[in-house]
C-alpha cells in the first residue's frame, strides 16, 4: 500500500427530513446566499419553496439554468454575482452539474482572470481558495457532494476538464435520499453506473490493498443489488438511500487510498460530453467494456478475475481468462437490465471523425498516457473509442 493523506471535512445531515439542519449549519458563513440549482426540477419537486421557507433569515440570489455538463459560461455568471453582492455562501441544490459548477464558481471569484483560464491552469497553479460551498444532494451520482473536484465544459472549445482541490469540499451536505425519489430511470440508470465506474476506476489499480478492495466489492455489489429497484420502485427508500451513500462514498477518498488509479474510462467519456454532450454514465457504461476488453492481460487478470468472482459471483473454477471475460459480460448484462444505451450509433454518435482531436486531449491535458494504472496511446483510445460506436 502507497503512503496516503486523508482528510474529510465535510458535515453531512443523511435522512429524512435533514433539510432542518441547513440553516444553523451555515450560519457561521454568513447570511448572504447564492442558491445555484439547475433546468427547474427542484421548482416541480417543491425543494425550491422548502429550501427557501428554511433559509428565510438570509439573503438569497439565485442562479438556476445550470446544465447538465455544466458550462463556463454559468460559471460566469455566478462569479459576476458572487462579486457584486458580496456573496457569503453558495448553497447547491440539485446533481453533480450544479454542485460542479457551484465549486468553480466559489474558486473563480477569487482568481484574477476568466474562468476557464483558472481551469485550464489549475494543474500548474493549484486552487487553494474558494467561497464556502452547502450542496443538498438530489441525484445520486457524482460524489461531489463529498470530494474536492468539478468538472466543467467549455462548449466553444469543444473541451471537458476537472478542477481538483481540497478547497472545494462542501463544508455541509444534505443528503436526503427522499429528494431523489422524483429522479427520472434514465438518470437513476446513468447515475448508477457513474458510481460503479468511480469505483472500478480505482479497483483496477496496483495490489496490496486488501482492504480498501473488500470495500469497493462491497459498494459495486450495493450498486448491482439497489439500482434496479429504484428503478422498478422509484420511491423505495432503502434503495434511494444505499444508492446515495454509496455515490459518496465510491469517489470521496476512501475506496482510492493507497493505490495507483486509472480513471482512463472518464479521461474517455469526457473527451465524450464535451464533443456530443452526452449524460456521462451512460458515456462510461458504453466505454467501460470496451476499455476492460482492451486492458485485460496477464498483467490485470488477477484483478478481473476478482472482479467476475467477488462482485458477480462467477464461477471461480473457470479458467482465468475465462472467467475475466464472464465478469466482463456480467456489467454489459447489468448496464442492459438498466436499459442504457450501449453503442455510440444509439447516441447519434455514428462517426469516428473526431475521435483523434479527442484521444490527442485526453492524452495531453490528463494521466491517461503516463499515470493511469495501464496508460493508453491516442492510438488506443481511438481504438477503443471506434469499439464503442
Ligand atoms: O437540471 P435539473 O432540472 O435539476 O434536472 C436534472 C438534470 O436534468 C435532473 N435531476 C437531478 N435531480 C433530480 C432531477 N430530476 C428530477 N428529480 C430530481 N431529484 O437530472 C439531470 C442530470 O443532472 P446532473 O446534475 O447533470 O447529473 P449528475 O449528478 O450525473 O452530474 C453529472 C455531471 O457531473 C460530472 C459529470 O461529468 C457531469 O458533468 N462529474 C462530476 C464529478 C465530481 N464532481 O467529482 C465526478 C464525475 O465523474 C463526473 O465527471
Ligand atoms: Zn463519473
Amino acid at each position: 500500500m502507497q503512503n496516503f493523506s486523508f482528510s474529510l471535512p465535510v458535515q453531512v445531515f443523511f435522512g429524512k427530513g435533514q433539510l432542518k439542519h441547513l440553516s444553523a449549519a451555515m450560519e457561521p458563513y454568513g447570511k448572504n446566499v447564492l442558491l445555484v440549482y439547475g433546468g427547474g426540477s427542484i421548482k416541480r419537486t417543491g425543494l425550491y419553496d422548502k429550501v427557501k421557507d428554511v433559509l428565510k433569515d438570509c439573503t438569497i440570489f439565485e442562479l438556476g439554468g445550470v446544465e447538465p455538463n455544466p458550462r463556463v459560461s454559468t460559471v460566469r455568471k455566478g462569479v459576476e454575482i458572487c462579486r457584486k453582492e458580496g456573496i457569503d455562501i453558495l448553497l447547491a441544490v440539485g446533481g453533480g452539474s450544479t454542485i460542479d459548477c457551484s465549486k468553480a464558481i466559489a474558486a473563480a471569484v477569487f482568481y484574477e482572470g476568466d474562468a476557464w483560464d483558472m481551469v485550464l491552469n489549475s494543474r500548474s497553479k493549484a486552487i487553494n481558495k474558494a467561497l464556502p460551498i452547502a450542496a443538498i444532494l438530489t441525484l445520486a451520482a457524482t460524489g461531489s457532494e463529498m470530494d474536492g473536484a468539478a468538472v466543467i465544459s467549455n462548449d466553444e472549445t469543444k473541451e471537458k476538464l476537472s478542477i481538483m482541490s481540497p478547497a472545494l469540499l462542501p463544508k455541509i451536505a444534505v443528503m436526503d435520499p427522499e429528494n431523489t425519489f422524483t429522479v427520472p430511470a434514465s438518470q437513476t440508470a446513468a447515475g448508477s453506473a457513474d458510481i460503479l465506474s468511480h469505483i472500478m476506476e480505482v479497483y483496477f489499480g496496483a495490489e496490496d490493498t486488501y482492504m480498501t478492495d473488500r470495500i469497493c466489492e462491497a459498494i459495486m455489489k450495493t450498486v448491482v443489488h439497489y439500482a434496479p429497484l429504484a428503478m422498478k420502485e422509484p420511491d423505495n427508500y432503502e434503495a434511494r438511500a444505499n444508492l446515495m451513500w454509496a455515490s459518496s462514498w465510491a469517489i470521496n477518498g476512501l475506496t482510492n487510498a493507497g493505490k495507483a488509479h486509472d480513471w482512463s474510462c472518464h479521461y474517455i467519456e469526457h473527451e465524450l460530453s464535451a464533443y456530443y454532450d452526452i449524460t456521462h454514465g451512460v458515456g462510461l457504461a458504453i466505454v467501460t467494456p470496451r476499455w476492460m476488453r482492451h486492458v485485460l492481460s496477464d498483467r490485470t487478470l488477477d484483478k478481473f478475475t476478482a472482479f467476475a468472482v467477488n462482485v458477480w459471483g462467477c464461477d471461480a473454477s473457470l479458467a482465468p481468462y475465462e472467467l475475466a471475460e464472464k465478469g466482463i459480460e456480467a456489467l454489459e448484462a447489468f448496464y442492459k437490465e438498466l436499459a442504457i444505451p450501449m453503442t455510440l450509433k444509439e447516441l447519434n454518435i455514428t462517426t469516428d471523425e473526431n475521435f483523434a482531436a479527442m484521444a490527442k486531449h485526453a492524452v495531453d491535458f490528463t494521466g491517461i498516457g503516463s499515470i493511469s494504472y495501464v496508460p493508453l496511446t491516442t492510438a488506443e483510445i481511438v481504438g477503443i473509442l471506434k469499439q464503442c460506436l
